[in-house]
């Protein structure tokens, strides 16, 4: 049997059919535009998704047996805010993960309503990109449009419920909104109200393995599929990633190197995040994990590479020119402000430490360093916790850098272990069709069986040293200039 994983992303959609070994069959990656409409908001067209999705399906299955397609499930960016009216139009474009215009509405619900009271309804505070501050930017900025809204879901959740007719979404992307009461796994009604939602306007809570349908009617003619192929409600991206990595149950984390950077820890039981500096979220496998956010990480590298040096060819591995963990240059990666664990929308990127002997490679050297640095700092957070992951797996474009993932080995002190199939979420996804489908009986057996290691990059105990002492004066950074960034931000704001 053929199991699809659909897996939307920011910058495009990728699909992934696999057979139920975990043998990948064929991988299709359709882009679409991603429009930013004025600095620091992002926004995408919900129809590009349904409509891409439909040309990939065609084009993934091509030349397959369309018989033999058992089941579909998805990956989605997570916290977008899609808004549908009466008659199921969608109201206005869809506000993405990466959107920083809700500074005002976060700064509301941590201070006004209280971090303390957020955690306490939903495990999590505001941060910008999170859906709940994308609500109230609606409700205040554009009333009419709020007053149509009947329907509000996130945007894989979209792409299901025009593929399926059901109005569903699973616990992992729920947690993202900030409206989701994560310990309890059910909507908080308290966060309803502030929004001011009716539980109807919510899709009904899933798990992501949970099959929640068939294709509709129309579509499967339209695609050649069969009729019974089975719909399983999906996961957030980085739930899913995990899931295509194997990171399920205890003692492992997952690194993803995307447009954004995570590091996800998952568990079995609830842990309360005192601080709330890492995001406190419900995982595919039916338990929770833990996760360190940068909103920029591979995005850094493209940024490096296309925006600033031009590079026409890729010169990453020229990067370390200098001796690894003996680098003068430090890079600050928050292009987009940051998320974890600052929680910081003002922060912005900065070259420290540069000498008139300082070149282009040390800068990019800097730049593959100064994201693992951010995300060690997330990996702090968890350990100071007491959750200490004993190796990392790893997934998302920059996971291809030889480089980078012996940087990640011996800046986070962690043994990183690359999966076999480096497709991640779209695979993850897939693996979540399969289990829905029945062909395995949870996620947790068929991570086991299907996620296989291909190669394990161990710390080298001397870089490991030094880029301890480096990871001491980059935490010091930060600090330093926060002030500045919230001076700079107010300016700009003027
Ligand atoms: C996670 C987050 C990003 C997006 C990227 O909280 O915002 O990783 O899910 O698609």
């Amino acid at each position: 049997m053929y199991y699809i994983g659909i897996d939307l992303g920011t910058s495009g959609v990728k699909l992934l059919m696999m057979d139920e070994t975990g043998r990948v069959l064929k991988t299709v990656t359709e882009a679409y535009p991603l429009s930013f409409p004025k600095s620091g908001w992002a926004e995408q067209d919900p129809e590009d998704w349904y409509e891409k999705t439909k040309t990939g399906l065609r084009k993934l299955t091509e030349d397959c047996d369309r018989s033999k397609i058992a089941a579909i499930s998805y990956s989605g960016q997570m916290h977008g805010l899609v808004a549908l009216d009466a008659d199921d139009r969608v109201i206005r474009p869809a506000i993405l993960w990466n959107d920083g215009r809700t500074v005002k509405e976060t700064e509301y619900l941590n201070e006004k309503i209280g971090k303390e009271q957020l955690a306490a309804w939903t495990g999590n505070i505001a941060f910008a990109g999170f859906t709940a501050p994308k609500i109230l930017w609606v409700r205040d900025n554009e009333p009419e449009n709020f007053s149509r809204i009947r329907k509000i879901m996130l945007p894989k959740d979209y792409l299901s419920y025009r593929m399926t007719g059901s109005f569903c979404t699973d616990y992992s992307d729920a947690a993202g909104t900030l409206l989701l009461d994560v310990e309890k796994k059910q909507w908080s009604q308290e966060m309803l109200k502030l929004c001011g939602l009716e539980t109807e306007m919510l899709p009904r809570l899933c798990e992501s393995f949970e099959v929640v349908g068939t294709l509709k009617k129309d579509l499967a003619e339209a695609l050649e599929f069969p009729e019974t192929v089975r719909i399983a409600a999906g996961a957030a991206d980085n739930a899913a990633a995990a899931v295509g990595t194997g990171t399920v149950g205890t003692g492992g984390c997952n690194l993803s190197l995307g447009t954004s950077g995570t590091i996800l820890i998952p568990s079995a039981v609830y842990h309360e995040v005192p601080g709330n500096a890492l995001h406190n979220f419900a995982h595919a496998d039916g338990g929770w994990y833990l996760m360190g956010c940068m909103l920029s990480a591979a995005s850094c590298w493209k940024w490096w590479m296309e925006q600033v040096i031009e590079a026409t060819d890729n010169q990453q591995e020229q990067a370390g020119i200098r001796e690894l963990g003996h680098n003068p240059v430090y890079f600050l990666p928050y292009l987009m402000g940051e998320r974890c664990p600052h929680n910081d929308p003002a922060a912005r990127g900065a070259f420290i430490g540069m000498s008139a002997d300082t070149g282009r490679r040390e800068m990019a050297q800097a730049v593959l360093e100064g994201v693992i640095y951010g995300l060690r700092d997330s990996l702090e957070v968890a350990r100071g916790l007491g959750v200490k992951p004993d190796h990392t797996r790893i997934c998302g474009g920059g996971a291809k850098s030889g480089l980078w993932k012996k940087i990640a080995a011996s800046i986070l002190n962690l043994p990183v272990e690359v999966p076999e199939n480096e497709e991640g979420p779209a695979f993850g996804a897939a693996i979540l069709a399969a289990v829905g489908d029945g062909a395995y009986e949870s996620v947790p057996e068929a991570a086991e069986k299907l996620c296989r290691v291909r190669e394990t990059v161990l710390p080298d105990p001397a870089l490991t040293e030094a880029y301890e002492k480096g990871y001491q004066r980059f935490r010091t950074l930060y600090p330093a200039l926060k002030p500045l960034f919230a001076q700079m931000a107010e300016e700009n704001r003027k």
